[in-house]
């Protein structure tokens, strides 16, 4: 993962990078530093953990330099300290990096044979010897050239000279990088997120380009070193605010946002006084597709899985799903007749990139459905349907899934009524149930108590099982995942009639297992599993949706109700309570629950 920013400006840069990694911070958090030029050298300076320790840090504050770089870093090689942390600077040349170098140990061994010694045990500090070897005999436009050719794996660079007081080189391959302009300073970022405090003018680089950046102007540069011309994008000027508000932590105040992420959604794409959905600018005919192909990473995975369980119920198409890191690697047979549907909060997870640009170079229909709908996956993507859920900070993702699944939902119901697979009547009773969601789900999250009174027994557990069948079975394993990224207890989310395969052979006394069983078609069976978990010991907490029928099982610990919706929404109502419950329990243990141990918001490493 990792955040980099680079800034050549008139005046001093270390306060203004300081606070453009703090906005970088979503793409790694272990440790964080910066470099400037000042007075003919490169100064550096790194520390562990958040960019608030960097901040603190008296030199940070008396640092000098108009031209400088920063880094928030998320380990691949080398342990998160001070020493692995970016930039990594020989004498003469300072880099900051996101991505893997691939060859970095064959590399390294030829560069300690030509004498250079390095101090960290990370990947990156090969391209600083190599730099400075290459620049012996080449300029710097050939030695960058020459250096890229050298690297295997995917990279985003920020690059800058002791000797060169006006220059920073940008390089990209694989990892998102984007150049900013400002006025008589330029800019460099993992994305123009980072930037918006400077500038809303952008250019973002494609794989393999390079570019100087000079205070006054910016050059752009092929793989080859041929000079390109490239386009300069005006983005929204508008920053987007965000704070806790009266909340302890983003996550809670994200999961509170949810009923407006779906009002959002709503008002976006469904046309509330004709009954019907808003596809605008939908650029394939309906007969040119006949099956769907679903892929993310993650939370944005699960989404895909929920919606196949949806686009079944809806379609006649025949629904794949995958996960990115899989699909890219397979043997896949690319059908002219495949709607590609790419699922990401970020729009930037590198493995979920890398399935989309399989797709395009195999002239495949590609359709994202993203939050930020400046990222490279919205981008590059022939169609793009935007969750408009706002800014998500808490690594966790909240309120994008519901968004996610709110925009794979409706894309099912209009692929279905543009197939004539669901009858007029069913169509538009679906779309007035839509429309009731928001209210439903308002409902939902005032069900705190109970959850937080449970959460503590999830806490002194070794373990817990999350299980559901049907349109349960994708949020059983959200629930699961959820838990384990936050309180960092061990979940495992199934389905109910899996378990008397292999996974009942875990139950033991006292273990809590929830039960996810609204009344739906899978109810009957559903409670069938529940006794048997129940009957080997399991604490059952029951989630299911009010209803004046009883429920016909006992020895169940707890019961939480949502409300009563079509079958088809449940999992909306059901996610609430799960989010919820994760989130005490990590609460209760004082975890950092907006930025758990070793994750990151956004993923763009493989
Ligand atoms: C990371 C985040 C998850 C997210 C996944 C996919 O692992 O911590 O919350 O689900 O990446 O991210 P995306 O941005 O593609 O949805």
């Amino acid at each position: 993962m990792c955040g980099i920013i680079g800034i050549n400006s008139s005046k001093p840069v270390s306060a203004t990078i300081i606070n453009s990694l703090k906005k970088l911070e979503y793409r790694g958090y272990d440790s964080a530093g910066i470099a400037t030029l000042y007075d003919g050298s490169i100064n550096e300076i790194k520390s562990e953990g958040r960019v608030d320790n960097l901040e603190k840090s008296s030199l940070v504050k008396n640092m000098e330099g108009t031209v400088g770089i920063g880094h928030v870093r998320w380990a691949t090689h080398g342990l998160p300290n001070s020493i692995n942390a970016h930039p990594h600077s020989s004498q003469n040349v300072s880099v900051v990096h996101n991505g893997i170098i691939e060859n970095s140990t064959l590399l390294k061994k030829f560069l300690v044979g030509k004498g250079h010694k390095f101090k960290s045990q990370t990947d990156t500090e090969v391209i600083v010897h190599l730099i400075t070897e290459n620049l012996k005999t080449e300029n710097i436009v050939d030695s960058i050239k020459k250096t890229l050719k050298s690297l295997h794996g995917s990279f985003a660079l920020g690059i800058i000279f002791k000797d060169e007081p006006d220059l920073i080189v940008g390089a990209r391959r694989g990892s998102p990088l984007a150049v900013g302009y400002g006025p008589n300073e330029n800019y460099l970022g993992s994305d123009s997120y980072a930037l918006k405090s400077m500038t809303n003018k952008i250019t973002y680089l494609n794989d393999g380009e390079f570019c100087i950046i000079k205070k006054d102007h910016v050059e752009f540069f092929s793989e080859d070193g041929t000079k390109i011309n490239k386009k300069v994008l005006e983005l929204s000027s508008e920053e987007e605010k965000y704070d806790k508000g009266d909340f302890k932590h983003f996550m809670a105040k994200e999961i509170e946002e949810q009923p407006i992420t779906l009002k959002n959604g709503i008002k976006e794409y469904i046309d509330t006084s004709n009954n019907d959905i808003n596809i605008h600018n939908f650029p394939w005919k309906i007969n040119e597709i006949s099956s769907v192909t679903l892929i993310g990473c993650g939370t944005a995975y699960h989404s895909c899985l929920m919606a196949k369980y949806w686009f079944e119920e809806l379609t006649s198409l025949d629904v794949n799903i995958d996960i990115a890191s899989e699909f890219r690697y397979r043997k896949n047979r690319f059908k002219k007749d495949t709607l590609y549907v790419f699922v990401s909060q970020s729009g930037e997870t590198a493995d979920t990139y890398a399935a989309l640009d399989l797709c395009i170079k195999n002239n495949m229909k590609t359709c994202a459905v993203v939050n930020v709908i400046e990222s490279s996956i919205a981008r590059d993507s022939e169609f793009v349907l935007p969750i408009h859920c706002g800014t998500e900070i808490g690594v966790a993702s909240t309120k994008a899934f519901l968004g996610q699944i709110l925009i794979l939902y409706i894309l099912a119901l209009k692929l279905g009524s543009l197939k004539k697979d669901i009858e007029k009547k069913t169509f538009i009773e679906k779309i007035n149930d839509l429309k009731e969601l928001p209210k439903l789900i308002e409902k939902t999250l005032s069900l705190d108590n109970k959850i937080q009174a449970v959460s503590s027994t999830f806490n002194e557990a070794k373990g817990s099982m999350f299980l559901g069948r049907g349109f349960s079975f994708p949020i059983a394993l959200e629930g699961a995942l959820k838990l384990k990224e936050l309180s960092y207890i061990h979940a495992e989310g199934y389905p109910a009639g899996e378990m008397k395969h292999g996974p009942l052979a875990l139950i033991e006394e006292g273990m809590p297992v929830v039960v996810l069983a609204p009344r739906d078609d899978y109810y009957k069976k559903t409670i069938s599993n529940m006794q048997e978990v129940i009957a080997r010991g399991a604490k059952v907490l029951l989630i299911t949706n009010k209803s004046k029928d009883e429920i016909v099982s006992e020895n169940i610990w707890e019961t939480i109700e949502v409300e009563t919706t079509n079958e088809d929404l449940f999992p909306f109502l059901l996610t609430i309570p799960l989010q919820k419950l994760a989130y005490y329990s990590a609460l209760k243990k004082g975890f950092d629950i907006d930025k758990p141990r070793n994750l990151a918001k956004s993923v763009t490493v493989e």
